[in-house]
């Protein structure tokens, strides 16, 4: 097991802080992300994670330095969908983090967080969110490199494509690419109406 595991006698390692790693016997992870939306290599990702721990969890988080094309709610039914028919990954369980990953994962009693590589770019944006979270509260990072045949799938790239009419259905679970269509026209045609729409005099008194 990856997990480091303290026993009732002598819950702490020497060096190590004390931490949400220490638990039971049961290992849980949590695969964090945005998820918009869910790709192949998200699940690949997964996957893996649970090849590794009892139990896995898929956070839907926010990035903040990101907006999102779709609402948390249709990421997670998007996830709960395909994970619903991935072979091995039907237990996975798919929840909203509603605000710090570290918060969630104390509270699911994670023993760690599982991210994917696709190289060192990943890497480069993955390591300060990793030491963070363990300066928090001790929760450990666990990067796996996914399918190099995936390593050109990317949530961002697969929207772009789609925004620009190229074919996505090939990367993403079967359905996620008209969601993707769909909320990219919506989208468009919410920005037209408002780009058409009269200027407004509200709140200037006149
Ligand atoms: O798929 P992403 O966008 O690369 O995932 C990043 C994500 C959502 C996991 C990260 O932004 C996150 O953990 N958000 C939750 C809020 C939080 O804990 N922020 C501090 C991160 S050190």
């Amino acid at each position: 097991m990856l997990a480091l595991r303290g026993s009732p006698d002598s819950p702490d390692l020497p060096g190590f802080p004390a931490g949400v790693y220490y638990r039971g016997e049961v290992t849980i992870a949590v695969c964090p992300g945005s998820f918009d939306p869910l790709t192949l290599g998200h699940l690949d990702i997964v996957r893996r994670a649970r090849s590794l721990f009892d139990e896995v969890i898929l956070g839907v988080a926010r990035n903040s330095s990101k907006s999102a094309l779709l609402s948390a709610e249709q990421r997670v039914e998007i996830a709960r969908a395909a994970l619903a028919v991935s072979p091995g990954l039907e237990d996975v369980r798919v929840e909203i983090v509603p605000g710090l990953l570290v918060d969630f994962c104390r509270d699911a009693g994670a023993a760690a967080v599982v991210k994917g590589l696709r190289g060192g770019a990943d890497f480069d944006a993955e390591l300060p969110m990793a030491l963070m979270n363990r300066h928090l509260v001790g929760v450990e990072t666990v990067f796996v490199p996914g399918d190099p045949a995936l390593a050109h799938v990317a949530s961002s790239l697969v929207k772009d494509v789609a925004r620009f009419g190229g074919p996505v259905d090939d990367l993403v679970p079967a359905g996620v690419g008209d969601l993707v269509r769909q909320a990219l026209a919506d989208r468009a045609a919410r920005a037209d109406g408002s780009a058409q729409a009269p200027p407004t005099t509200e709140g200037t008194g006149r």
